[in-house]
């Protein structure tokens, strides 16, 4: 694939606030004139949705760690191939809620799950389609529980803050490892705090975009 746009995606534990910021940076971008495309993850196509009912039913309490992983593999190697890439041969923004960070978060720090195997899972599934820039918004498992407590939970989020600690842990560990991708922004702050750190984040590479004259 001819990669001609820009890909940025957002991670964070659940209750991060990653959807609001994402929606407003979104937003941000379409009044600036940009072709933008957003994506949440699992989902976005016909099959990944219906992949994403699957893995976030609560009923579904019988789903191992395996096939959790290979699901959320399935779903993105739908979504890269249907919606990422044509949007990123096109020139265009593409903005992520959730990517591959999710799997080795959840799925390897998370769960248990050997980090290794699931770096070369995400392999297969994403072919090479690996973002510019990943936000990950950074909050303590409390927090993100009581932002999040009026909505009904789903199977992922009924797993308790213990579970989420070790999540949290996994991103900032994936953020030394890639330290050049991977920027943490300290999400206890402050919303309009956390936007502007976002909007110092993506601004450069946004000019490199105008640079290369997409
Ligand atoms: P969603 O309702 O989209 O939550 P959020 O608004 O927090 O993104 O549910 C996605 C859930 O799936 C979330 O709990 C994280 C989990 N997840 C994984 O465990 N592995 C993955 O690879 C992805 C993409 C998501």
């Amino acid at each position: 694939m001819k990669k001609k746009g820009l890909f940025i995606s957002f991670e964070g534990i659940d209750g991060s606030g990653k959807t609001t910021q994402v929606k407003r940076l979104g937003q941000s971008l379409r009044d600036k004139g940009y072709e933008l495309v957003t994506v949440r993850e699992p989902g976005g196509t016909p099959v990944a949705e219906k992949i994403r009912e699957l893995l976030l039913d609560a009923r579904n309490d019988g789903i191992c760690p395996r096939t959790e992983a290979f699901l959320y593999a399935a779903a993105r190697a739908q979504l890269v191939t249907e919606v990422i890439n044509p949007a990123l041969t096109e020139g265009r923004v593409v903005i992520a809620d959730r990517y591959l960070d999710s799997t080795l978060a959840y799925q390897g720090y998370g769960r248990g799950l050997d980090t290794r195997f699931l770096e070369q899972l995400n392999r297969l599934a994403v072919a090479g389609t690996v973002p510019d820039l990943t936000i990950i918004l950074d909050i303590s498992p409390v927090e993100g529980m009581v932002r999040r407590s009026d909505s009904c939970p789903d199977r992922l989020e009924r797993e308790g803050l213990q579970f989420q600690e070790a999540v949290r842990a996994g991103y900032l560990s994936l953020s030394r490892q890639y330290p050049e991708r991977i920027k943490v922004v300290d999400a206890m702050q402050p919303p309009e705090q956390v936007y502007a750190e976002i909007v110092a984040l993506v601004t450069p590479f946004l000019a490199q975009l105008a640079e290369a004259g997409v």
